[in-house]
């Protein structure tokens, strides 16, 4: 491995942090980039594309475990290196739940860093090839990998057969968790494009402001930073397909633009004149209801009809409940491999009990559930789950009133604060603390849902 081809990000609010690592580490021959903020590190790691990012926890702006949250959110390849100081075992166990590669404790020793980022690279390459060995493999299979023969199943995987090779555009629909992303995949590795790359852009991960660069790229000088010419997804995705995840959030500014891709397979780079083609596969998902943005008009008319060529829509796992078993297999054998376990199948009670919940977090739900069984080796934890979920959300006993609040109002803002809470939490447990999906279930804002973990002191 070239080191100079490396490239290390370090985020610091403290300015002798970043000059101090910058000096120790100019010796190993990497290029050495520093952010102060947590939103110019982000803009930094989408710019450049460091491999490594030695990121603090305490920054001025958004913390540094949000940085690796939306890191992860818009699938940025990056290892992450966590520097915290001692007593942040919260962060760091949050931290490791979001897959950072590695923790150093601050005060550090430079020694020490260099050690951890070499690892870290180190392990990078290895986690590529793996992972490549393995799409190669699941290749072979990809329409096997969907599980499912109820009848709806069936006529999903008819359609997806037939329309796979077309060129047409098509819309995934589907509520979370329901497999919208799997069909996607399924759609491109068994088109005649299969050799060609499959890009997928989160719509809502990306930054707004950065959306149309990440999208159709830019030339040099076009904003502040812009260095050089930089081409965007879709021309990466060229002679391949397209995955537009959660289109419902494409912001309305850059729906023409993408009309015009859709019909002409053109479009012109931010800061560009020239007009660059591309041939590309495009495909969208959204578990929104598109019809109420058109209402509202958040969504272009024409764009959504152009959108609508072909629509899949996957039903949620509570009307194809037969399927439960298999999937339940399918999942039992998948983790059991992962983590070298035998756990064998579930008892009949248990199974009844998976067939009778009502799934709000779909498939995703289920398959998080079964892998806990199976890591934890214990089927009893499947019925005590369901159970907690199935629960009405707690009606709150009346609050017992003290001397110093007297006030009907302030008791029944407690008895609402306690129930948000509870719900909060539940719907959290419920997605793995993704928070962005329990926005969705909970039909607030992604940045309320924020504030109320933090203002109700809710922990994973
Ligand atoms: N039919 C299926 N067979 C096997 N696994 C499935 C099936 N459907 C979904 N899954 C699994 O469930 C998880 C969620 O699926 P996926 O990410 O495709 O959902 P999604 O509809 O894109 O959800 P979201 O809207 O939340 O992004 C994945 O791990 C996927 O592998
Ligand atoms: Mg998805």
């Amino acid at each position: 491995m070239k080191k100079e081809e490396n490239k290390i990000l370090i985020v610091d609010d403290d300015p002798r942090i970043c000059w101090m690592l910058n000096e120790a580490l100019k010796d190993e021959s990497y290029k050495i980039l520093t952010a102060r903020d947590g939103r110019s590190a982000l803009r930094t790691v989408v710019e450049e594309n460091p491999q490594v990012m030695v990121l603090d926890i305490k920054l001025p702006d958004i913390s540094g475990l949000e940085v690796l949250e939306k890191v992860r959110e818009a699938e940025l390849k990056v290892e992450v290196i966590i520097l915290s100081a001692h007593g942040e075992t919260k962060n760091v166990v949050q931290a490791i739940k979001l897959g950072a590669a590695d923790f150093v404790n601050k005060p550090f020793d430079i020694e020490e860093v260099k050690m951890h980022i070499r690892n870290t690279l180190e392990r990078g390459e290895l986690k590529k090839e793996v992972q490549y060995l393995r799409s190669e493999l699941k290749a072979k299979n990809w329409f096997e990998s969907f599980i499912g023969d109820s009848p709806k199943v069936t006529e999903i995987k008819k359609v997806v057969e037939e329309v796979a090779d077309s060129s047409l555009t098509v819309l995934i629909r589907g509520e979370s968790g329901t497999g919208k992303e799997i069909v996607a995949r399924i759609l491109h590795h068994i088109s005649s494009r299969k050799d060609g790359p499959f890009i997928k852009v989160n719509c809502v991960a990306i930054p707004k402001e950065l959306l149309e660069a990440e999208l159709f790229g830019y030339e040099r000088g076009a904003f502040t930073g812009a260095y050089k010419r930089k081409p965007g997804r879709f021309e990466l995705a060229n002679q391949g397909t397209i995955f537009l995840d959660e289109i419902g959030d494409m912001p309305i500014e850059l729906q023409a633009k993408l009309l015009q891709v859709l019909e002409q397979r053109e479009f012109v780079r931010v800061g560009g004149v020239e007009n660059i083609s591309v041939d590309v596969r495009i495909i969208c998902a959204t578990n929104q209801d598109l019809e109420k943005n058109l209402a509202k008009g958040s969504m272009r008319e024409d764009l959504y009809y152009r959108l609508n060529e072909i629509t899949i829509s996957l039903p949620p796992l509570r009307e194809r409940r037969e399927d439960i078993p298999l999937l339940v297999e399918h999942f039992l054998k998948t983790y059991n491999e992962q983590f070298n376990r035998q756990f064998p199948s579930l008892s009949p009670s248990t199974m009844r009990a998976l067939e009778d919940y009502n799934w709000p977090g779909n498939v995703r739900e289920l398959e998080n559930l079964i892998k806990q069984t199976v890591v934890r080796g214990d089927e009893g934890i499947i019925i005590s789950e369901l159970r907690k979920r199935s629960l009405p959300s707690p009606t709150p006993s009346a609050p017992r009133i003290t001397e110093d609040d007297l006030s009907l109002k302030r008791a029944s803002q407690k008895a609402v604060e306690e129930t948000e809470r509870n719900l909060i939490s539940k719907v959290l447990d419920q997605t793995n603390w993704n928070r962005r999906k329990a926005s969705q279930i909970l039909r607030i804002s992604y940045r309320s849902l924020l504030y109320k973990i933090k203002e109700y002191r809710i922990d994973s």
